[in-house]
């Protein structure tokens, strides 16, 4: 037989073994993070499809100084372990591979391999993984950090002020769940992870007083990893109404930039030729524009701004009593002027006070 012939008739019998699939979950280079005296399943297990048979499977295992060694064998349906010190090792055709009772000798690389034959053909399989143990978590500045961000989260109908813990720069690839404790004792888990940092939205109305986190060595990848006593407990941030104002207002400026830019467009809010009177917010009430130095009111007929935030018809805003000096008011949102817009002769109108229109440009934002 010519080498050309072999390799013809190798590719033919890869070709004719193709419909079996590994149990899912099963992925060369996964790494398992387990703890002495856990349980470990690798789902190192080949389902054949048709005529397909897995005639044999051996599992090995390499140490931290590279030797390997088989430890489990499958063999026409028989599994045996060639040495004692692996009766910990089962074998389930849809599990998968076992360790019971992990030691400290059973963390390092494993292997399987899998001969599939299907009628007259084969093929083998292979997979490898890596069983550690976790790795201790580390801080940027090895200490948990705890603190309030300069920013809040706007959810479910309101805005929340945060706390960030952390931040980790290394999880490795196991996860450890940071807790917080707040000012009168109550133990809650982080809401969300960002960048890196574990973070806790407060919820409303923020109880006031200090917080600390601390890593959950309870749960399981922190349960059997060295975590440092200067990570069991926080530094703490001190919460409280002036420092909750203080993000909130963070948002409130930025939130009014982004306004006063937008309403700058139509109203020139802020260059004496707009006001919002008569809200409960900076950012909203009625609309009084001046004009020759008078101010007044505007009707809600026919009000349209496109672009711009809730607008309020009827008085919404309380009625006001200067003279209404726009109405049929329709803005395309290019104009730099409300006066650049398509309106009736300042100062004509088939109004009352009734109609004046009103508007809250961040009908949103509840602080
Ligand atoms: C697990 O292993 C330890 C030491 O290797 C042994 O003392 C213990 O009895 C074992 N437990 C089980 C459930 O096999
Ligand atoms: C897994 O990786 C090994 C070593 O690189 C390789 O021989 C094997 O074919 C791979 N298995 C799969 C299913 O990709
Ligand atoms: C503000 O008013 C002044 C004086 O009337 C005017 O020169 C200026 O262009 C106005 N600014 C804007 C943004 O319209
Ligand atoms: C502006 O107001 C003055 C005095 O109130 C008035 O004489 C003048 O006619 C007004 N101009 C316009 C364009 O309405």
């Amino acid at each position: 037989m010519t080498f050309a012939f072999k390799i013809l008739i190798i590719v033919g019998f890869l070709s004719a073994c193709s419909g079996y699939t590994w149990l899912s979950g099963a992925y060369n280079g996964s790494v398992y993070y387990a703890c002495v005296g856990d349980s470990i399943t690798f789902p190192w297990a080949v389902i054949p499809s048709g005529t397909e048979r897995v005639t044999d499977m051996e599992w090995y295992f390499r140490d931290n100084d590279g030797n390997s060694e088989t430890i489990a064998t499958y063999v026409d349906g028989e599994f045996s372990v060639p040495h004692s010190s692996h009766q910990r090792l089962f074998f389930a055709e849809d599990v998968g591979l076992t360790i019971s009772n992990l030691t400290q000798e059973d963390f390092g690389e494993y292997f399987v391999r899998a001969d599939i034959r299907s009628g007259s053909s084969f093929e083998t399989q292979a997979l490898y993984t890596f069983l550690r143990q976790p790795d201790p978590p580390r801080t940027d500045d090895n200490l948990l950090h705890a603190r309030m961000l300069p920013g809040a989260v706007y959810r479910s109908g309101d805005w929340h002020v945060q706390l960030a813990c952390g931040r980790f720069s290394s999880w490795g690839s196991s996860s450890f769940s940071v807790k917080w404790k707040t000012p009168s004792g109550r133990l809650l888990n982080s809401d969300t992870s960002l960048n890196s940092n574990s973070i806790l939205m407060l919820t409303n109305p923020i109880e006031e007083g200090s917080y600390s986190c601390f890593i959950d060595i309870h749960e399981p990848a922190a349960r059997c990893a060295y975590v440092p006593p200067n990570m069991l407990v926080s530094n703490e941030v001190h919460v409280d109404t002036c420092s909750i104002n203080q993000v909130l207002y963070t948002i409130v400026k930025q939130a009014n930039k982004d306004i006063i830019s937008s309403l700058q467009q139509v109203f020139v809010l802020g260059n004496d030729t707009v006001r919002l009177v008569n809200g409960n917010k900076p950012w909203n009430g009625r609309l009084e524009v001046k004009y020759n130095d008078t101010w007044g009111t505007v009707c809600d007929d026919s009000f349209g701004v496109s672009n711009t935030p809730e607008v309020h018809g009827n008085a919404f805003y309380g009625q006001g009593t200067l003279p209404i000096l726009l109405d049929e008011v329709a803005c395309s949102g290019s104009e730099t002027n409300i006066f650049d817009c398509r309106h009736n002769v300042v100062g004509q109108h088939d109004c009352s006070h009734s109609e004046d229109v009103g508007v809250d440009c961040l009908p949103a934002l509840s602080v």
